[in-house]
């Protein structure tokens, strides 16, 4: 999908389809206003009779009205002037987006920067691009027969007054955060026998072939047992794919400047384990490297835009699998930062493969860690599937990324990570034990990454809330690529 900017009476436009916002109990808004003169009141009218209401979100589509060149007009609801509000503008343009993908339109203008969603204009730019590109994304690329791909191609973003300066450098962002969260999802919704740790290399590999200012390595097993990694290939244990240990490099300015290091779990599988899991939904085991997949979807993203920062992106990938050699529960293994482990619960595996990644993200002398994974079952418990949970060892690092979130509407609340917390981790044959009981979950999760990440500012992103949709709906969601590289593009202009 391409996307424009342009200004234009909207009457005028030669479009497939024109796109103009409605007010519940009648307001038009500027752009719709202009239709209504042009096509002799024809939208009053449908007001009038009770065609249109303006509820949030609904649409009403019109075919070859007189007086208007497009050769649809989709007239959308924003409920009541005043009273919209983050949910209810993404809402109206999830809504936009539907309908105009239930027509063969194959190029669509929108009037909706103006004085419409009740947001500024860079802010709707960005929810209309990922809107627009969540409407045409498939994940059918292995059914034998399919579905059609979108026939929507392109869309413009038309104003009636002059475009506000920043807003094509807001839409070519996007565009890229658009890109990378495709490559996200695409890689998440993949089965675990197709998106091995292999798979995510090669992938890694190809975002390095395709630009020049990303340089990818992949370490091997005995590469990483040389490092001392005891911990990561404790969990590798059980699989017969090879664990991989992937980094790529990415400098948008100076080699001097200390870069922001991004840790994703690639777990490919997590069956559990000798600690297995129970069998319902297991399959949804697969979407385990979802941080791993939002690392490459970031690192594509800020190379598309060219972002002047250093980013290194560090993705520990492995299976998670029961075998006659897997790391059996009470096992005791050595973490690359020489503390010592004991697994009384295998199914807490994330933490095993991020602590020996953080300890390996400390060698790039980074100014600031960012670790996202899907690490725990209580964090759905705790926040649902709306925020991300977020904990951080910096309360302005936590600051920021609750603001960029904010900004890119991909969310994180933050949890406590106090050290009243840390007691629940001791062992009593090793430093530490890798559960620390129900209560809390999250937080002692996080907790044991603590203990790995005390040499520089960090923050942990529990996604296994937000990473994918389960039931009907069950796909991967893309986040938290807005997030991260919202942050990464706040961090270049000094915000
Ligand atoms: N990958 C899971 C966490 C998870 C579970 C994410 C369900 C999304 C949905 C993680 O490896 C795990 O199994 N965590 C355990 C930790 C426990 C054993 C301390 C969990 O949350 O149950
Ligand atoms: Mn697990
Ligand atoms: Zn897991």
């Amino acid at each position: 999908m391409e996307f424009s900017i342009k200004q234009g009476s909207p009457e005028k436009l030669h479009s497939a389809c024109v796109v103009v916002g409605v007010f519940e109990g009648g307001k038009l808004s500027a752009a719709a206003q202009v239709l209504d003169k042009a096509s002799r009141h024809h939208l009053s009218d449908l007001i009038a009779r009770g065609d249109l209401s303006g509820k949030a979100a609904s649409t009403l589509l019109l075919h070859k009205v007189s007086g208007i060149a497009a050769e649809r007009v989709l007239l959308v609801g924003l409920g009541k002037a005043g009273e919209q509000n983050n949910k209810t503008s993404v809402d109206i343009l999830r809504a936009t987006f539907k309908a105009l993908q239930d027509t063969p339109a194959k190029d669509a203008a929108l009037y909706c920067a103006d004085d419409t969603v009740g947001k500024d204009a860079a802010w709707v730019i960005r929810q209309a691009v990922l809107a627009a590109a969540e409407s045409g994304y498939r994940a059918d690329s292995l059914k034998s027969k399919p579905a059609k791909p979108s026939t929507l191609k392109h869309i413009t973003f038309a104003t009636l007054d002059k475009p506000a300066a920043g807003l094509k450098a807001t839409l070519d962002q996007t565009v890229a955060i658009a890109h990378g969260m495709e490559l996200t999802r695409t890689l998440g919704d993949l089965p675990g026998n197709i998106c091995t740790p292999t798979y995510l290399a090669a992938k890694a590999l190809a975002l390095a072939k395709a630009h020049k200012s990303i340089k990818t390595t992949v370490l091997e097993e005995k590469d990483m047992q040389k490092l001392g990694m005891g911990s990561f290939l404790s969990v590798t244990r059980g699989s017969e794919q090879p664990a991989k240990l992937i980094t790529l490099e990415y400098q948008g300015t100076d080699k001097k400047q200390k870069p922001v290091a991004l840790v994703g779990k690639g777990i490919t599988f997590d069956s559990g384990g000798i600690s297995l899991k129970p069998g319902a939904e297991m399959d949804e085991m697969k979407y385990d490297m979802c941080g791993a997949a939002s690392v490459l979807g970031t690192m594509q993203a800020i190379a598309e835009m060219g972002l002047k920062l250093n980013v290194v992106g560090i993705i520990p990938a492995c299976e998670n699998l029961p075998s006659g050699s897997a790391t059996k529960p009470g096992d005791i293994v050595t973490s690359m930062s020489g503390q010592t482990i004991e697994i009384l619960n295998t199914d807490a595996e994330g933490r095993l493969i991020l602590c020996d990644a953080l300890t390996y993200a400390g060698k790039f002398k980074p100014d600031t860690v960012i670790d996202i994974a899907t690490l725990t079952g209580a964090c759905v418990i705790a926040l649902g599937h709306v925020v991300s949970g977020l904990l951080s060892n910096q309360d302005d690092l936590a600051q920021e990324l609750l603001a960029a979130g904010e900004q890119a509407h991909d969310r994180v609340w933050q949890l406590p990570l106090y050290d009243d917390y840390q007691p629940l981790l001791d062992s009593n044959f090793a430093d530490m034990q890798n559960i620390g009981g129900r209560a809390g979950g999250t937080i002692t999760a996080a907790c044991f990454l603590a203990r790995f990440t005390k040499d520089y500012r960090w923050a942990h992103l529990d996604i296994a809330g937000t990473a994918w949709k389960s039931g009907k709906e069950k796909g991967a969601t893309g986040r938290p690529v807005p997030l991260l590289a919202q942050y990464l593009i706040n961090r270049t202009s000094g915000k």
